[in-house]
């Protein structure tokens, strides 16, 4: 067989080596540098998240739009760069924020350099680096978060369907800690968390991508699929419109102006005064 001598060569060697160590200090400052190595070229609206400094990240994305993808790119890069993280991963059910998980593993295997920390333990449900960052994906629970402290990053994955009381417990413990929180998620009603912190919330960067802005869902399809979801569906699972339930007796908006102090009570305007 004849001998490479190209990959035998100690100065090739050394200079391979060399880039790949730049290269993985420049994504230490750059997290679209490490996505784009495991394989994803973000779209703008990705790249600005990843490149944000924000504490309070709240995605308001079209189904398929790339939110899951991104976030766990997110998470993965706090996770190698800044030891000793606590990251967990939430959303409605376990099999749901393990699928988050399996997105951040396979981004994690597809880097696959000797440069980067190892993994010292590993699960179908939870990750530990030699830099002593972990990442644990649980079901949206109030019970199962509890018991943790010092989170350094919270994602809550299908934001809208978790139920506030979750998320009531875990205000108080990123506050402690100083962490961070990403809270993604389609529309469900105008209810709950999400739709609160969306639309009244205090300190968040806001992220709205439709689906027509996604470059890689089809228009064709979705007319299609528009078709067999039917339009309120439609609007909220692609459009990122918070709608009424529909089985409410009263409009959301209606009931908002009636408990508002900065708007005119209708009923005044109706008897003249
Ligand atoms: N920037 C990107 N380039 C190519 N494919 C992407 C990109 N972002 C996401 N995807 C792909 O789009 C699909 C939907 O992504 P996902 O993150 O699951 O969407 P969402 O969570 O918004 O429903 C996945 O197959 C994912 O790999
Ligand atoms: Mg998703």
């Amino acid at each position: 067989m004849k001998p490479n001598y190209l990959s035998n060569n100690p100065l090739l060697i050394t200079a391979t080596n060399n880039a790949i160590k730049r290269r993985i200090e420049s994504e230490r400052h750059d997290a679209v540098l490490m996505a784009e190595r495991a394989g994803i070229v973000p779209d703008l609206w990705q790249c600005d998240l990843l490149r944000s400094n924000a504490k309070q990240l709240i995605l308001n994305c079209s189904r398929q739009s790339g939110k899951s993808t991104i976030t766990s790119i997110l998470a993965l890069h706090q996770a190698i760069y800044k030891p000793d993280s606590l990251i967990l991963l939430l959303s409605p059910s376990l099999r749901q924020s393990q699928e988050l998980f399996r997105k951040l593993q396979d981004f994690y295997n597809a880097l696959e350099s000797s440069s980067l920390p190892t993994a010292t333990e590993e699960s179908a449900l939870r990750m530990e680096l030699s830099n002593g960052s972990r990442i644990i994906a649980l079901p949206g629970k109030e019970a199962t978060i509890r018991g943790f402290s010092g989170v350094a990053l919270l994602i809550i994955d299908e934001a809208s369907r978790v139920e506030d009381s979750l998320y009531q417990s875990v205000r108080p413990m990123l506050a402690v800690s100083g962490g961070r929180i990403i809270l993604l998620s389609t529309p469900f009603g105008k209810r709950g968390f999400f739709h609160q912190e969306w639309t009244n919330g205090i300190g968040w960067q806001r992220t709205k991508i439709t689906a027509s802005d996604c470059p890689r869902i089809d228009k064709e399809w979705l007319d299609r699929e528009r078709a067999m979801i039917g339009d309120w569906w439609h609007r909220q699972e692609y459009n990122c419109e918070f709608l009424e339930t529909t089985d409410s007796v009263f409009n959301f908006n209606d009931i908002e102006k009636a408990i508002s102090k900065s708007v005119e009570p209708l009923i005044f305007k109706e008897i003249g005064l």
